[in-house]
């Protein structure tokens, strides 16, 4: 392990993570503006808050950044990294005691940096964070190439939408796509008035999916969440909702989901999967392009 990496790992403390490797879960959406850096934001608070150590990274720019989300400045990301202009080190900034933000670039750009001797340093340093429990990924909405490469790396694949008719065509195709390289895909139904409405939304989207996409594809209900105004006005005024509005609606809905997510990440530590954790997450990543 390089230097840098060491200290790296002093930044975030070293020892395996709870039940075998860092599960790194991809955020995405068929059609954007649904939620998934809200969600992100607020599972990523949770799950450090129950005492799992996590890592949040955006892959894409969205509407609204995870630093802007956070409070926080983040004027380097891992495209410097890769580029060879900052080091892993200096890109990752502590939130909260067990959540660190590593701030992203749209792949597409990424894509471009393939210098051996970088991508290697990449490689090592990324592994420092092998302590990580999870590593929570916001990606771009949509079915294009590199959000693909993105989820094909992750572990789990958690897709988003909202009650909205387009928005529910658009997480049924992306469903349809990520069914080819997942045989799992965590469904989370965002806006809802109620439990219900969310439940009736994913019956549909099930039922449509097992009639045409096969009986192999395993679609679970992650959870639903509430619409709420004051959740709305959240990441404009950068305000965590899971944190400082804890008690609204939303707020216990996401910790419901979180809480699926920590318990699966328990059951899942017996699977055995060898290529499990984060720098072997970055290597299926890189190793695509
Ligand atoms: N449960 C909710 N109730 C009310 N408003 C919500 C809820 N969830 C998200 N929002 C609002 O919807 C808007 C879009 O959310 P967000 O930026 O998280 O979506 P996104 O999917 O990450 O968007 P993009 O595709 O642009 O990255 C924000 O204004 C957010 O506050
Ligand atoms: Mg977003």
């Amino acid at each position: 392990m390089s230097t840098q990496a060491r200290g790296l790992e002093a930044l975030v403390g070293s020892g395996a993570p709870k039940g075998g490797g860092t599960r790194v879960v991809a955020i995405t959406s068929g059609k954007g503006g649904v939620g998934k850096s809200t969600i992100s934001a607020n599972i990523a608070y949770v799950l450090a808050r129950e005492g799992f150590k996590v890592g949040i990274m955006d892959a894409d720019i969205g509407l609204a950044n995870l630093d802007v989300m956070f409070n926080v400045r983040a004027d380097r990301n891992i495209l410097h990294v890769l580029k060879g202009e900052a080091t892993f080190e200096e890109i990752v900034t502590r939130i909260e005691p067990n959540l660190w933000l590593i701030p992203g670039e749209s792949g597409d750009e990424i894509l471009k940096f393939s210098d051996a001797t970088i991508v290697s340093r990449f490689l090592d340093e990324a592994e420092s964070l092998e302590s990580l429990d999870f590593l929570i990924v916001d990606t771009g909405a949509g079915i294009g190439d590199t959000i693909q490469m993105f989820l094909r790396a992750a572990d789990d694949v958690v897709v988003v939408t909202v009650p909205d008719p387009a928005a529910i065509t658009d997480a049924y195709a992306m469903i349809k796509v990520v069914s080819k390289i997942k045989e799992e895909i965590g469904l989370v139904v965002n806006q809802v008035k109620s439990a219900k409405e969310g439940q009736k939304i994913f019956d549909t989207i099930e039922k449509v999916a097992r009639g045409n996409i096969g009986g192999d594809l395993k679609l679970t209900l992650l959870g639903t969440i509430r619409s709420d105004a004051y959740v709305a006005r959240s990441v404009k005024q950068r305000v965590l909702v899971c944190k400082e509005l804890a008690n609204i609606a939303p707020a216990g809905d996401i910790e419901a989901v979180a809480s699926r997510l920590g318990e699966k990440k328990e059951r899942k530590m017996l699977d055995g999967r060898k290529e499990r954790g984060i720098g072997n997450f970055f290597k299926r990543l890189l190793g695509q392009f």
